[in-house]
């Protein structure tokens, strides 16, 4: 949520901070703005909407100079405007800085620096910092930041520049991602790696409370003490998927479609065919303790979350074992038992949530052992916990996540294919689950190649203003997250319900205007979806089933129907949600939405 990029060093700064926030614009774009220092003043410019508006304002300013901050807004605190773009200035116009967080005592911050005559000229929580940074500056701008940042409560990834200080960037990391990434004779900071990569693949990652400065011959990093410190380079080899989206009209398109490889690279290495139980390297210094846990509790927001919904029948299938999913914005309101028999799992795509990272810290604090599921690798949830998978599904850059679901499902089924064969499963059990995650690839691959029977079907019912989606056992988190993906990109209203529930209420809402997606698979509750189904049918509602290729039945009772493979049940929303992405994101198409970056969303949701 907000990308930050700065840059420091020979190059003119400011195409190379203009390509920094297209790649950064995943993370946030109502608003973009960006300030080079030259000759001792501040050049700055910001615009509403997308980076594209910034750069055509920005065309007929030259804005020379080498050293310069830039910042993609998601909007907290003030609307989408030109005031409350980033950066933002103190009151004698030498001092932007860019911010990515929340200043929680922002309010009691204003009205003492407003009785010292600071005038504000936005809405924002951002502002202060300028403004403080102004207080404190005697020349030494580095000084000026340490003195603020003991002032701020809340969450930031700051970037700051000083017009007298030509050369020189000073960041500063508390919750919010902020790296550096080293080139020749240049120095880079940024909200995450995407934005550097054409630049440099040499990448410092700054933790909690640490500051760094940058300029032309170098740069250091320092803690809040003032103390400096020494942190290793890493050398990133992740390729530039941001480059081109191959062909596809969409990155969410391209996801949707790199499914079956990311689902290999979620178990490739992993599995152990011979003793039918998975290998996760990340998860053997707590496996001892993680044996004999007597409950799992899964955290988690959103599409993560319906992760964890389906990750609830996985374990407690193949376990043997108590699971509790809780949504991790409401977590730490909840009384939970929570001590050191109990593990802690966070499910997230980019390791960066705040409400994730909230509930961690709150089950951190009553003993729990932490486990994390993240794609991000070195992202702040990796960090935080005590062990953990990555999915390595690569990076995701449409806002509906999509891949980094069905990488989840399959990687929470390791995770409770190798405690469940400590707790009872069977060897045949194991090799049951294992050839089945072993199909999967093929089986995805096989319903992409239905995509114009589902692009038919999306079409007809474009048309729609409301949808129901329901589901039984494994289906219900899928009828979930079947919504949620309609509603994101299409802004279209979707609800999500276990079917058993319509009847106590949701189902007079039915009518011909209301059609209703019945995820249905030949299992136990078979019986019971095709009953819900007829009560819909009854009420004159339309039906679009997704349904196994084996249950014959499904077609005498439903207007339409799109056929999946069949598999375990507990694998079964893998396959089930990929028809349904399609859905969504041919119905979004159709109604000319800006698919890989809905409004009012952004990739990362770094605030609470
Ligand atoms: O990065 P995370 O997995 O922690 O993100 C959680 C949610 O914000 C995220 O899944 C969100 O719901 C997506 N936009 C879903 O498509």
């Amino acid at each position: 949520m907000c990308g930050i990029i700065g840059y420091c060093g020979v190059r003119t700064a400011k195409p190379i901070l203009l390509d920094g926030l297209k790649r950064l614009e995943y993370r946030g774009y109502d608003s973009a703005g960006l300030v080079v220092v030259d000759g001792k003043k501040l050049n700055l410019v910001r615009a509403v909407g997308k980076v594209s508006d910034l750069e055509k304002k920005g065309i007929a300013r030259p804005q020379p100079g080498h050293c310069g901050i830039a910042h993609t807004r998601w909007a907290t605190h003030g609307r989408p405007s030109e005031e409350n773009a980033h950066p933002h200035c103190d009151c004698g116009g030498k001092i932007a800085i860019a911010h990515n967080g929340i200043i929680e005592n922002y309010l009691d911050l204003k009205e003492e620096l407003l009785a010292r005559k600071h005038e504000f000229r936005s809405e924002t929580d951002s502002e202060v910092i300028a403004h403080l940074i102004e207080e404190y500056y005697d020349g030494d701008l580095e000084k000026a930041v340490l003195k603020t940042v003991q002032r701020l409560e809340g969450t930031f990834g700051i970037a700051v520049v000083h017009a007298d200080s030509e050369d020189q960037v000073v960041m500063v990391k508390r919750g919010s991602p902020i790296i550096i990434g080293i080139g020749e004779g240049e120095y880079f900071a940024a909200s995450d790696a995407n934005a550097l990569l054409p630049y440099t693949q040499k990448i410092i990652s700054l933790n909690d409370d640490e500051l760094a400065v940058l300029h032309p011959g170098g740069y250091h990093i320092k803690n809040l003490n003032n103390e400096f410190l020494q942190k290793q380079i890493e050398i990133r080899q992740d390729r530039d998927e941001l480059a081109d989206k191959k062909g596809f009209e969409h990155f969410m398109l391209k996801e949707i479609f790199e499914q079956p490889e990311a689902i290999e690279n979620a178990f490739r290495g992993r599995i152990v065919e011979g003793e039918g139980v998975s290998k996760l390297g990340g998860l053997e210094p707590v496996m001892e303790r993680l044996k004999s846990v007597k409950k799992l509790v899964i955290v988690s927001c959103g599409t993560s979350y319906y992760a964890g919904l389906c990750g609830r029948y996985i374990f407690e299938s193949l376990c043997d074992l108590h699971v509790e999913v809780e949504m991790a914005s409401e977590f730490r309101y909840r009384r939970l038992k929570l001590d050191g028999d109990t593990a802690v799992l966070a499910l997230s795509q980019s390791g960066e949530t705040a409400d994730t990272i909230a509930a961690i810290r709150e089950a951190k604090r009553k003993g729990a052992l932490i486990l994390g599921v993240v794609n991000v690798v070195g992202s702040a949830i990796a960090q935080i916990t005590d062990a953990g998978v990555y999915n390595h599904a690569g990076p995701e850059f449409g806002v509906a996540s999509t891949k980094i679901y069905t990488s989840q499902l399959v990687v929470l089924t390791l995770m409770a294919l190798l405690i469940g064969r400590y707790r009872g499963l069977s060897f045949t059990e194991g090799s049951a689950v294992i050839q089945a995650v072993k199909k999967l690839p093929r089986q995805v691959k096989k319903i992409l190649t239905d995509i114009e029977h589902i692009k038919k079907v999306a079409q007809e019912y474009s048309r729609y203003r409301d949808f129901l989606f329901i589901g039984r056992q494994h289906n219900y988190p899928t009828a979930m997250e079947g919504a949620l993906k309609l509603k994101e990109i299409s802004y279209i209203h979707a609800e999500g319900y276990p079917a058993g529930e319509m009847k106590h209420g949701p189902i007079s809402l039915i009518d011909e205007n209301f059609p209703t997606v019945a995820i249905v698979s030949q299992d136990s509750t078979f019986d019971k979806m095709i009953s819900n189904i007829q009560e819909i049918k009854a009420r004159n509602g339309r039906v679009l089933a997704v349904a196994g290729e084996g249950s014959d039945r499904i077609g005498d009772v439903c207007d339409d129907v799109i056929r999946v493979p069949e598999t375990l049940p507990i694998l079964q929303p893998v396959l089930n949600i990929v028809p349904l992405q399609l859905f969504a994101y041919f119905i979004a198409r159709s109604k000319g939405c800006d698919i890989d970056k809905p409004r009012n969303l952004a990739k990362s949701v770094t605030v609470e």
